[in-house]
């Protein structure tokens, strides 16, 4: 899909879904998921015990993540900014409904152009993305996106990104045709992450702290066994896909990434070395 037509489609799910999380993806378990992994990671940097800490989330939708993650870290000043102007509103909207997010901005800005965007500040201590670098439609863009994160990154600050990557939903598409079912293929808007090519991008500016497959689990029982029990279907609201999520959650001893490579997301951490 052409960049004019992706924005479209994000539009057009704004405009449907306005502040639901269904503008954003069709996996309510997942956002959950997301959002526990995206908390445990930031606690996991040296931002985490500063008095505060500045953090900006790139393809911030209507504004879920913010929200959410605001509330488990009241010490942290949240960003978001979104390409399509629909979200945005939404995300504002939502705002100014709960006196709880009075401290989070929202703001208009296109991924590849955040060097030029002066509304934004160039020194976030926590520059994140979750499923928006998987919007650009080619492998040369997505290493542009990236570099764009890592203008806004502080030096010594962290660039953390959940994305969708080729290569484990490779694995899960295995998996898929052991039990007799056919291959996923990712939605159109979508180019997923070529990991090799991406990382050794990213390494030129980044150093890699942590990959993490914490959504294995839940995509092996949305994707795979449900589906083998269901006529092949999946049933995002199936009562065992709930569990998984709440179990992965409750785990506050890591272990959600100990279940293999098969979910479609991957976490990562990176630091912007200071002396790189
Ligand atoms: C899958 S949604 C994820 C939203 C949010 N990160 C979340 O996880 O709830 C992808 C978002 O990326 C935004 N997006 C896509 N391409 C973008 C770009 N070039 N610049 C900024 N945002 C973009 C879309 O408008 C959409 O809101």
């Amino acid at each position: 899909m052409q960049l004019n037509e992706i924005k479209k489609h994000w539009t057009g799910w704004a405009q449907q879904f306005e502040g639901d999380l269904r503008a954003t993806t069709k996996t309510r378990t997942i956002k959950d998921l997301e959002i526990a992994e995206f908390y445990r990671a930031f606690k996991r940097t040296s931002v985490f015990s500063k008095p505060e800490g500045a953090v900006l989330e790139v393809g911030c939708g209507n504004g879920h993540n913010c929200f959410g993650l605001s509330q488990l870290i009241p010490h942290f000043k949240f960003t978001g900014v979104d390409f399509v102007p629909e979200m945005i509103a939404n995300a504002n909207k939502l705002k100014h409904s709960d006196d709880r997010y009075q401290e989070i901005d929202f703001l208009v800005g296109n991924i590849l152009e955040l060097e030029d965007n002066t509304c934004l500040a160039s020194d976030f201590d926590i520059v994140f993305s979750n499923r928006c670098i998987i919007n650009l439609n080619t492998i040369d863009l997505q290493k542009a996106a990236l570099d764009q994160l890592i203008a806004k990154t502080s030096l010594g600050g962290y660039v953390v990104l959940i994305e969708n990557v080729r290569q484990t939903y490779e694995q899960q598409n295995k998996l898929r045709q052991l039990a007799g079912l056919e291959e996923r293929t990712p939605d159109k808007f979508n180019l997923f992450i070529d990991e090799p090519a991406f990382l050794e991008h990213a390494r030129k500016q980044l150093t890699l702290v942590e990959c993490k497959d914490f959504a294995s689990l839940h995509d092996i029982v949305l994707y795979v066994l449900v589906p083998m029990i269901n006529d092949g279907n999946t049933d995002y609201d199936h009562p065992l896909v709930r569990a998984t999520a709440q179990l992965l959650m409750a785990n506050e001893s890591e272990l959600s990434g100990q279940f293999g490579a098969f979910g479609q997301n991957r976490l990562y951490v990176f630091k912007r070395d200071p002396s790189r």
